[in-house]
């Protein structure tokens, strides 16, 4: 019997985090904010954040951050991983389809597919919900979030790690994916041996996988944003389109004025 990845942070972090390039978000997003945010972008909230593998990566570049989740485990584990950044980083427990904010933030991220939307309200309450944490001029980057039929949501993938005395095999990949509903049931798997003991995790995440053109719909009708543009990868010359193997989507909004 597998027990519940998420709520060993530490494993999650290592099977998952430990072999990410940690400031390529980071400094991507900075270019991203520099270049199409109308206020200056000071904090950033990140949604679903896990981990949060890069806190450490935006207080070095003057960001106040805030991660959110919504589990306990992962927020105590952030919380004790992150305490020297101080009150640079914070971490809040809450839904990211149904939350607010004492204060708005100026930059809003969603980074490695973490738009865990269950179906096109959960979508609509996610942007509707981070509209209202966004300040008017501020930016939202969802990065890997947008489904093309060239990033395969049926792939899996499997990989070996060795850190210290543990050995790692991961293995992510959809366990159960509704036709009609474009929802996946993603699983994340990992069988870890330390010295000799073996224990396995399991993750499930339940969400629907939304097309570009979908996408941009929710976006219009959720009537708060400025759609502003897309690209593979983080290199900003890159715009999704055309032919070819696709890396990474990435989209970004801005939040317009208020009514
Ligand atoms: C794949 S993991 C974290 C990925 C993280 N963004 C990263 O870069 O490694 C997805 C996270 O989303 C969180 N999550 C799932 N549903 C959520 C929701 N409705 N609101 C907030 N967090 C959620 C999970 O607890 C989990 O920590």
């Amino acid at each position: 019997m597998a027990e519940d990845l998420y709520e060993h942070p530490d494993v999650y972090d290592l099977a998952c985090c430990s072999f990410r390039n940690l400031q390529e978000e980071p400094d991507g997003l900075h270019r991203l904010f520099q270049k199409f945010a109308l206020i200056p972008v000071r904090s950033v909230l990140e949604l679903g954040c896990g981990p949060a593998p890069n806190a450490g990566e935006f207080v070095i570049r003057e960001y106040n951050y805030i991660g959110l989740d919504i589990c306990s485990s992962m927020l105590e584990y952030c919380r004790r991983k992150h305490a020297a950044l101080g009150s640079a980083a914070q971490f809040i427990l809450a839904d990211m389809r149904h939350f607010s904010l004492p204060l708005p933030v100026q930059a809003v991220v969603i980074i490695a597919g973490s738009f865990l939307a269950g179906d096109a309200d959960d979508a609509l309450a996610i942007l509707n919900s981070v509209a209202r944490a966004l300040v008017p001029g501020g930016l939202v980057v969802f990065d890997s979030c947008i489904q093309c039929p060239r990033t395969d949501p049926m792939e899996s993938h499997c990989y070996e790690l060795h850190v210290g005395a543990r050995r790692l095999s991961v293995m992510t990949g959809p366990r159960q994916f509704d036709v009609a509903r474009q929802t996946v049931d993603y699983e994340l798997f990992v069988a870890m041996n330390e010295r000799g003991q073996r224990t396995q995790y399991r993750s499930i995440d339940h969400f629907q996988l939304f097309y570009p053109q979908e996408f941009r719909l929710l976006v219009e009708r959720s009537g708060q944003y400025e759609f502003l543009d897309w690209w593979d990868g983080w290199d900003l010359t890159h715009r999704l389109g055309g032919v070819g193997p696709m890396k990474r989507p990435i989209l970004a909004l801005r939040r317009l004025n208020s009514h």
